[in-house]
Formats: C-alpha cells, sequence, structure tokens
C-alpha cells in the first residue's frame, strides 16, 4: 500500500516509516523539516519536503491518485508553546488539516490515521481514562486535536466516505536502534533528564512539587515510541472496515519524581533536580485505559519504562550529537 506519512522525518514519524516498510507498504514522507531530519527517514523512501500550507503540493501529491492512505503526524505538538502562541497552533493544527483533508478527498485517498493526543482530556474526572471520558482540553493543543477529531468525523458521516482513525498518544519515549528523540529546543522530560545525566544540562527544572498526587509531581502514562509505531499499523489495516477513536498508552502511570529516579538508576549518573512552579497548562495525571485499543484493534504495548528510558538512553550514547541533518 502506498501510504503517505506526513510529519514522516520526525521522531515518531520515522520509527513508523521503518514499520511499514519491514511490511512491505510504500511510505511517502512529506515533511517541512521544522522539526523533522533527513537522517531520520529510512533509506530508500521517498521524501516530500513541503509544508502543509503549501496547497500546491498538495494537489500534486495526491493528483495521481496513487496514494492509497495517509497516516497524518505533521503538526506543532508543543503544550507550553500552545498556551503562548494559540493563534499558531490553531492555524497549523486545524486550518492546516481542512485543506490538507480537501486535497487528500480529490484525489481519491479515503483513509486516513490521525495523530490525536492525550491532551484532549484536561482534567479528567476518572482515571484511568477511557474515550468515553468527557473531553475538556485544558490547552490551545489539546483543542485542536479535538477540533482534528471533530472535523475527522464530520467528514466521515458526510457524503465523501472518508474513514478514519485518530490515536489518542499519550506521553511518547524510547528509541529504536535507528531513531530517537531529539527537538530544538527540547521540552520533554525523558530527553531533558538524560541531557543532565549526560552533562549537557545543569539540572532537571521539575515543574510543580504541589500536585494533588502522592509525591506532589505530575503523573504520566509513558508508552513506547515501537509500542505506538504497532498502533499504527494495525490502525492504518483497520481504515478499510471502520472509524474511531483509541487511547494509547500503558495503562501505567509514573510521577516527574518517579522518572528521574528510574533514568538515575538507568544510567548510572547523578541528576539534580530544582523545584520550579508549575508549568502552565499542564494537568496534574493523565494514564491512558488501552482497552478499547486492545479490543478492537488486537493492540497491546510490551514495553515498560525502564525499557522507554533504557532504549533512549543507548540511542543517546550512541548518537552523542543526535541526528547530523
Ligand atoms: N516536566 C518537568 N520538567 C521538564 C520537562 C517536563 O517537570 O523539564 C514535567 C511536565 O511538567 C509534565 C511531565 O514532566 O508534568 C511530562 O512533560 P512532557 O513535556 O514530557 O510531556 P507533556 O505531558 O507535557 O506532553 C506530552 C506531549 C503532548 C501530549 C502529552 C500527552 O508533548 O503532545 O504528552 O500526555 F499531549
Amino acid at each position: 500500500m502506498r501510504v503517505l506519512v506526513t510529519g514522516g522525518a520526525g521522531y515518531i514519524g520515522s520509527v513508523i516509516s521503518e514499520r511499514l516498510l519491514q511490511r512491505g507498504d510504500v511510505p511517502i514522507v512529506l515533511d517541512n523539516f521544522s522539526q523533522g531530519h533527513r537522517t531520520a527517514v529510512p533509506p530508500g523512501v521517498e521524501v516530500v519536503q513541503a509544508d502543509l500550507a503549501d496547497i500546491a503540493a498538495l494537489r500534486n501529491i495526491f493528483g495521481g491518485g496513487t496514494v492509497e492512505a495517509v497516516i497524518h503526524m505533521a503538526a506543532v505538538s508543543i503544550v507550553g508553546d500552545s498556551v503562548r502562541q494559540p493563534l499558531r497552533y490553531y492555524r497549523e493544527n486545524v486550518a492546516n488539516l481542512l485543506s490538507f483533508l480537501e486535497a487528500m478527498m480529490r484525489g481519491g485517498c479515503r483513509r486516513i490515521v490521525f495523530s490525536s493526543s492525550a491532551a484532549v482530556y484536561g482534567e479528567p474526572a476518572e482515571v484511568p481514562i477511557s474515550e468515553e471520558c468527557p473531553a475538556h482540553a485544558v490547552n490551545p493543543y489539546g483543542s485542536t486535536k479535538l477540533m482534528g477529531e471533530r472535523i475527522l468525523a464530520d467528514a466521515a458521516a458526510g457524503d465523501g466516505a472518508l474513514r478514519f482513525i485518530s490515536l489518542r498518544y499519550f506521553n511518547v519515549a524510547g528509541a529504536t536502534r535507528a531513531a530517537g528523540e531529539m527537538h530544538h529546543p527540547e521540552t520533554h522530560l525523558i530527553p531533558r533528564v538524560l541531557e543532565v545525566a549526560l552533562g549537557e544540562r545543569p539540572h532537571v527544572e521539575l515543574y510543580g512539587t504541589d500536585y494533588s498526587t502522592a509525591d506532589g509531581t505530575c503523573i504520566r502514562d509513558y508508552i513506547h515510541v515501537e509500542d505506538l509505531a504497532e498502533a499504527h499499523v494495525l490502525a492504518l489495516d483497520r481504515t478499510s472496515r471502520s472509524s474511531g477513536i483509541y487511547n494509547l498508552g500503558n495503562n501505567r502511570g509514573y510521577s516527574v519524581r518517579e522518572v528521574i529516579e528510574t533514568a538515575a538508576r538507568i544510567t548510572g549518573r547523578k541528576i539534580p533536580v530544582e523545584n520550579c512552579p508549575r508549568r502552565a497548562g499542564d494537568p496534574p495525571q493523565l494514564i491512558a485505559s488501552h482497552r478499547k485499543a486492545a479490543d478492537e484493534l488486537g493492540w497491546s504495548p510490551r514495553r515498560g519504562l525502564e525499557e522507554m528510558i533504557s532504549s533512549a538512553w543507548e540511542w543517546r550514547l550512541r548518537n552523542p550529537r543526535g541526528y547530523t541533518e
């Protein structure tokens, strides 16, 4: 199957492209390289460098009618940035999604897997969070993902015969042999903690120690990027017959302190911590129920926090400067 992978040069996209190649699909990567890296794209994969706002490029991609399905990851995705620059988030994640879907459907492509987020739930009334839990995003990023899902659901109910699977990622971490996480600037907890272990940062800033959790720090559900990639392949197949929304997490939460302690143990390095005020837009606790993905997609995550941190650590040791290009 010819599958367009938007954001395919990014951390998650490169792992998904690798998985598609392994099972004999033909991924085509669309990326504007604002965060992606050329060297992260598996060898032999066609790359189109274009922005989602570039309608001519989209028409060109879909014009031949040969793209059979899309995995749509390209987006801006940093919670704190979205609080500071909300309009940018609505433009890139919502307005660009609309023109993308129009170009896609005009080209006869009807199947899409959409990257959504646990951020849609805001401060959930209960954990673990099931897909039925009311979604009340507490930051613009989460709102844009919720709007994206709404647009897809309406498009699927319309006469265009679109089928979509939306995947609500919890906190993605870990590395494969080839691909690891490296953003500029880096905002995510695990890569930052590893930067401290490597001596590239003096300490980890711990955002908030007065949350209503056992140790006062935020709890998140971490999921290995390889488990996440496997879910995308299953979801892609599922778009041949139905639409739906699925959580992707481990059904297990770890506090920020627990993550730091686990990283200190795995790396054998000191990880100094500086307690800081809360970061805007952070909900105290996000833990997934992944029962729906297990029941309907046949997916179950196999890798825990230790494997995420150790694979990310090994990748950083092998790639001290991250991606070169
Ligand atoms: N944190 C720190 N110090 C840091 C970085 C993070 O204390 O230097 C804390 C955060 O406050 C948060 C937790 O660690 O409590 C995790 O933060 P990340 O920045 O790693 O991840 P987020 O939970 O903010 O967001 C990530 C993705 C979002 C997604 C969300 C879903 O970036 O796209 O997971 O749970 F929506």
